[in-house]
């Protein structure tokens, strides 16, 4: 069996991990690396494959449980908060349970409304015949994506996306402050729960669901599908030959959305815990009960799957990607991401030509904050119709 590569001096045993962001770290595939005291991130698409795909392998995290054992020492008590972060964190999770069951479902009451989706006239409507810049994330995709979740769930728009603002501001102040002064974060995750709770007596769909299984499904979900839409309209602003291309050839479509998937996943990190033996990975061997970070965005640059990596290529044989996280508790939303941004693309093609905005006193992008999240929170982009 390999033994435990020894630290290295940029991450010695006993300090902690450097924090991650997602939008600057470097993408680099290579051997699991020790970050921290018990902590790894692996990058290779075979080492993430095989710890997700581990039984042993599991989502039970010490972080929730260290923040609920700090608390407790402390003698606070923040039970909406601890509530929260426990769904986001999975840690209670197993396979197949009913949330996963719930999570699909939901998914597929999503996944429904797409094909009556008009985007073409959604994006008729914010463009104009000289050119007209918005931002596509507040002007295009949150609006189309609320609505979607509207009618697949028979909510009110407006109190569904509060809730989805609010997950994502627990989320981010809970990274600001740390498990050592969470007291900030109760008030937001009560407003969030209390519109939880008016949301439960009156959706229209899935009632007999816990409203707390709605929180991955219906809400967090939307955020990376978000993201990649606005990338890749980015990506085609950036690009006006291969946007021209794409336009004159549908028939290339498919394969540039695959590169898409690959290429511009949201969900840059994963975390889970090894099991109790510890986990073989040929070169390096993870010892039981380490935290792993996984690099799903350097996996899908991995030079032993694909040549010219970091080059987005429209006849690449199919291969599966880690966008999707793999294993028993992996994204139950690719396909219906995977459809939402082929008919994003087929709109755009047929409606509007997209490119850059001239530059303003404003920055044009501005990249996501959540530690996992990579991509653009705002992003202007010139929308001429055709
Ligand atoms: C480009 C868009 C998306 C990306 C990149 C993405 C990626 C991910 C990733 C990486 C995970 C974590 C999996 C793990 O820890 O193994 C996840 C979980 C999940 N995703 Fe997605 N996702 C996307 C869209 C969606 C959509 C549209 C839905 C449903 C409407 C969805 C539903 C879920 C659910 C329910 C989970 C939690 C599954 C569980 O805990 O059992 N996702 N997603």
């Amino acid at each position: 069996m390999p033994s435990p590569v020894p630290p290295t001096q940029d991450a010695p045993r006993l300090a902690a991990p450097p924090a991650l962001d997602p939008n600057a770290d470097p993408l680099l595939v290579g051997l699991p690396k020790q970050r921290g005291y018990g902590q790894w991130i692996v990058s290779r698409m075979c080492d993430v494959r095989t710890v997700l795909t581990d039984p042993t392998t599991t989502v039970d995290m010490l972080t929730p449980k260290a923040m609920a054992r700090f608390m407790s020492q402390q003698g606070v008590t923040l039970e909406q908060t601890m509530e929260i972060v426990r769904i986001v964190a999975r840690a209670h999770r197993v396979p197949n349970d009913a949330e996963r069951r719930d999570a699909i479902a939901i998914t597929r009451l999503f996944q429904g409304t797409l094909q009556d989706l008009d985007m073409a006239s959604a994006l008729g409507a914010i463009a104009s015949a000289e050119g007209r810049t918005v931002d596509v994330m507040a002007d295009l995709l949150r609006p189309i994506l609320g609505a979607c979740r509207a009618t697949a769930l028979a909510i009110d728009p407006e109190l569904g996306q509060r809730v989805e603002d609010g997950l994502l501001a627990i989320m981010l102040t809970v990274e600001r402050h740390g498990p050592s002064d969470l007291a900030p974060v109760e008030p937001l995750a009560r407003a969030v729960m209390q519109d939880l709770s008016i949301l439960e007596k009156t959706r229209g769909k899935a009632r007999e669901m816990p409203i707390t299984h709605w929180i991955f499904p219906a809400f967090l979900a939307l955020l990376p599908i978000t993201y990649t839409s606005v990338s890749m309209l980015a990506h085609l602003a950036e690009t006006p030959e291969l946007q021209e291309t794409l336009r004159a050839r549908p028939e290339l479509r498919p394969g540039y959305i695959r590169e898409v998937e690959r290429l511009m996943t949201s969900i840059r990190y994963g975390t889970r815990q090894i099991g109790a033996t510890g986990l073989n990975l040929g070169d390096v061997w993870l010892p039981p009960r380490s935290l792993v970070v996984l690099d799903f965005s350097a996996a899908n640059r991995d030079p032993a799957l694909w040549q010219e990596p970091d080059t987005c290529l429209l006849d690449r044989p199919r291969q599966p990607t880690a966008t999707f996280s793999l294993g028993p508790l992996a994204c139950v939303g690719g396909q219906a991401s995977r459809q939402f941004l082929s008919l994003l693309l087929d709109a755009v093609m047929q409606r509007v030509r997209v490119s850059l905005p001239q530059p303003g006193a404003e920055p044009d992008r501005l990249v996501t904050q959540w530690s996992i999240t990579r991509g653009y929170r705002l992003c202007r982009l010139c929308l001429s119709t055709l």
